[in-house]
């Protein structure tokens, strides 16, 4: 297959092109499109067909069910049944945005689409790029990260055409997206809504609209007995090729440490991929052997989320044999950060 890459402007996109695009989707082709979280790879959520061809084209276990994204809240009522007071709450406030709410699935979104779970997944995102797109493709576009299976999510458009160029009919570049971290996800079909997977919005945030909310046992630890209920935060995921262990600890023992396993790693001949904040960084660029990327400092968690998943990917392109990270914790974004982070370690911490 050859796959089309336009670039469109993230704030203006073109008329012309998103018409292309849009009857892409309607013909149940796939196009890839950035969104404010991640790039998504977009598909008639309503045809069984289309969301099969995402599964093929992402490498993708069919049983891990797809988001919907709308561009309408009364885009709702064809899919979704009971919508709950709180979920027009929710929306009020955060949509357009980067949340996703969980609702009992109407008979119009095929199971394939919703991993024949009788529930469905929905969000109306705000990149105007994205919301152009629904629109022109029908009001429904399914639409996982655009990476393949297993691989970090990509944040640029360079990143997709890595994994997706052959795979897909059209990417639509429209520039970086701007949070780099997929969205909260909020199941209200539980008595107390329960956070799936945490995102830019975070639980606080939430609470200030629904009030108690939990976050679901299953994703804060690799336990076997506790399963995570989204079928997603199930599977090995945002993994880079080299093994990544996190350091976790005071800011001046996290980098001895990570200093003493640079040296270790060049005594045996090996390159090291550091994953830091500014503060550190110079620290580590003293060693021959290490490739360091400062995401941010380490008090702004939003350009460490920002930079996340292209430094995973940079690693593994410079060929690092293995990766140490410090933890980043705190703020509005620190869950979603260490969720991801957690993930690609395999949950290796070193607690110095
Ligand atoms: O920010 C985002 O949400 C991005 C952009 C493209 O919108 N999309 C995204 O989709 O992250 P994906 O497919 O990579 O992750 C969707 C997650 C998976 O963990 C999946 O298992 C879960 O949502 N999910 C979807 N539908 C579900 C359902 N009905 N019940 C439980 N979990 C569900
Ligand atoms: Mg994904």
């Amino acid at each position: 297959m050859i796959t089309r890459i336009e670039k469109v402007d993230p704030v203006f996109p073109d008329a012309a092109v998103i018409e292309t695009a849009g009857r892409i989707l309607l013909e149940d082709g796939l196009v890839a499109f950035p969104t404010e979280t991640v790039y998504g790879l977009g598909a008639n959520a309503l045809s069984p067909d289309a969301a099969a061809k995402i599964y093929a084209a992402k490498g993708r276990p069919s049983d891990n069910p797809l988001i919907v994204h709308i561009a309408s809240i009364d885009a709702l009522d064809l899919i979704a049944d009971p919508i709950p007071e709180e979920a027009r709450k929710l929306a009020d406030r955060y949509w357009p945005g980067p949340l996703t709410t969980l609702f009992r699935k109407k008979a119009a979104v095929p199971d394939t689409t919703t991993g024949g779970l009788p529930t469905v997944a929905v969000r109306m995102p705000s990149h105007p790029v994205a919301a152009a797109l629904i629109r022109a493709g029908g009001g429904y576009i399914a639409a996982p990260s655009a990476n393949l299976s297993g691989r970090p999510s990509p944040t640029k458009a360079s990143h997709v055409i890595e994994d997706l160029d052959g795979r897909v009919d059209m990417i639509l570049d429209g520039g970086e997206a701007a949070v780099g971290l997929e969205s909260t996800i909020v199941d209200l079909t539980e008595e107390v809504p329960v956070i799936l997977r945490p995102g830019f919005y975070s639980r606080e945030m939430l609470e200030d609209v629904l009030g108690e909310v939990r976050i679901d046992p299953g994703i804060l630890s690799p336990s076997e007995n506790v399963r995570p209920k989204a079928p997603g935060m199930r599977y090995r995921h945002y993994a880079p090729r080299a093994p990544l262990s996190i350091f976790e600890g005071d800011v001046g023992t996290v980098a001895a440490a990570i200093e003493e396993r640079l040296a270790e790693a060049a005594r045996r001949g090996e390159m090291a991929g550091v994953l830091c904040s500014g503060e550190t960084a110079e620290r580590y660029r003293a060693h021959e052997n290490a490739y360091v990327i400062a995401a941010g400092s380490g008090n702004d968690e939003a350009e460490v989320a920002h930079a996340l998943y292209g430094a995973l990917r940079q690693f593994d392109e410079a060929g690092a044999d293995r990766i140490f990270s410090e933890a980043f914790y705190g703020g509005q974004l620190g869950d979603a950060i260490m969720n991801r982070l957690l993930k690609a370690a395999g949950y290796t911490v070193v607690r110095v």
